[in-house]
Order: structure tokens, then C-alpha cells, then sequence
């Protein structure tokens, strides 16, 4: 018996295995500090040396939404979608709402006339009102915040697939709203508006 006693040390050792004691998440949790390639270090397996590898071509996100052109590139055969493609809620308006307020309005202003701080300091071509624009279908303002346009930056970082038609939607509503006549609204409307009343969020 004392013979197999050192043998059978050797073995737990060579297996690495530490049990006994040692609890479940901590043996998960070695997975997060045991040696692993990590983004953009050297691998010398590859004959680029590179650790990150390019995934093959035609490789899809999981999360990209495929099939639905007028979805994913606000076009259809090549032509820009004129209203925007998904359910307008209430939810979908609040959230186009945050998101312009962060991005775009630093630029294009609150209520997307074109009066910010940006334009009133920008020595190059200023931004315009996105609320003069009411002839310019929905997929044109997609493909602004997609692909940027002209010295106007693409937000496709900022701003993911789904919230972009969201920021279209309420692109949409700033115009509804900066180009009706006071006397189109209902009466009660009316009269909140001249006593200088403001809705809640
Ligand atoms: C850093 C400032 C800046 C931000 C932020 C910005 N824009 Fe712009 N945008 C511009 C400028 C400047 C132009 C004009 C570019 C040109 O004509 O070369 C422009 C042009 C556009 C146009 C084309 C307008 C036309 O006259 O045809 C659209 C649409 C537009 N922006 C939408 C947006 C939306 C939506 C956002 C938010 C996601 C946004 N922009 C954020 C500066 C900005």
C-alpha cells in the first residue's frame, strides 16, 4: 500500500487538479485567468503571426437581420424606402428621441432646424434643418445615419440597425410637428401651447 501512495500524488498532480476543496465557480472562474490568446495579441501558429483570426467569407453576424432589404439598407431595388419599414410606436418614437437627442441634435439642433452650438461654431458647411427636408423619403435619412453624407460623418457605431429606423421615425415627427400651423391643433392643444405649458416625457 505505501508503495501506491506516491503514485497516486504524482497522478492528482500531473491531472492538475486541485478538488477537494475547491468549489464549483472556482474552477469556472480559472477559465478567466488561465493562458488564452486575447484580441490583437501575436499567435505563431499563423503565418501572419496574428492571434485574431478573419472569419471566413459569408461568415454572418448572428445578430444582423438578413433578407429584408428595405430593413437593413432602407432601399429597394436600388431605391430609397419612402416610410420607414418598422411598427412606429410610442416606444419606438421615445427611443428615436434619446438617440437624436445624443447624436444628432448636438449638430442638427433639438428640433432639427439646424440651430445648435456645433452650427453656430462650425467654419465648414453647416449642418442643415432635417425638418425643411419633408420630401425626402424615409430610407434617405437610414442612408444618411448608415453611410454618412458628405462631410457628415456615417453613425452607423453609435447608433445599432434597429435604433436608426427609431431616430427616421422621430426625424419624421420633428418635421410633423416644426411644420404645423398652430391653428391645425386641437383647441385645448392650442391653448396649452400659448399659456406656455410643456407635456411630459
Ligand atoms: C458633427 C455634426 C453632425 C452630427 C452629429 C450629425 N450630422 Fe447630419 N449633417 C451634418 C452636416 C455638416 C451635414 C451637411 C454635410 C454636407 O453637405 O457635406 C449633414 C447632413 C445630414 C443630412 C443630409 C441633409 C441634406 O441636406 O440632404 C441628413 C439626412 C443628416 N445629416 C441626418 C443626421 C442624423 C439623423 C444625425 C444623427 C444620427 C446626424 N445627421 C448627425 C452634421 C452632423
Amino acid at each position: 500500500m505505501k508503495a501506491f501512495l506516491p503514485l497516486a500524488a504524482l497522478a492528482l498532480a500531473a491531472s492538475g487538479c486541485t478538488c477537494g476543496n475547491t468549489s464549483a465557480s472556482q474552477v469556472l472562474q480559472r477559465m478567466e485567468v488561465q493562458e488564452k490568446y486575447l484580441p490583437y495579441r501575436s499567435n505563431d501558429i499563423f503565418a501572419d503571426g496574428r492571434a485574431m483570426r478573419t472569419p471566413p467569407e459569408g461568415t454572418v453576424p448572428r445578430e444582423r437581420l438578413v433578407g429584408h432589404p428595405a430593413i437593413t439598407s432602407g432601399e429597394v431595388n436600388g431605391v430609397p424606402v419612402t416610410e420607414v419599414p418598422v411598427p412606429i410606436t410610442a416606444e419606438l418614437l421615445r427611443r428615436g428621441r434619446h438617440r437624436y437627442e445624443i447624436v444628432c441634435a448636438n449638430c442638427h439642433g433639438l428640433v432639427g432646424n439646424g440651430d445648435s452650438m456645433v452650427a453656430d461654431n462650425m467654419a465648414t458647411r453647416l449642418p442643415p434643418s432635417l425638418v425643411a427636408l419633408t420630401d425626402k423619403p424615409a430610407g434617405f435619412f437610414y442612408k444618411a445615419i448608415t453611410q454618412g453624407y458628405g462631410l457628415m460623418p456615417s453613425f452607423s457605431g453609435e447608433i445599432p440597425l434597429d435604433e436608426r429606423w427609431a431616430v427616421v421615425a422621430y426625424v419624421k415627427a420633428l418635421q410633423l410637428s416644426q411644420n404645423t400651423p398652430i391653428q391645425a391643433l386641437p383647441q385645448d392643444v392650442q391653448r396649452r401651447l400659448r399659456e406656455g405649458q410643456t407635456w411630459a416625457q
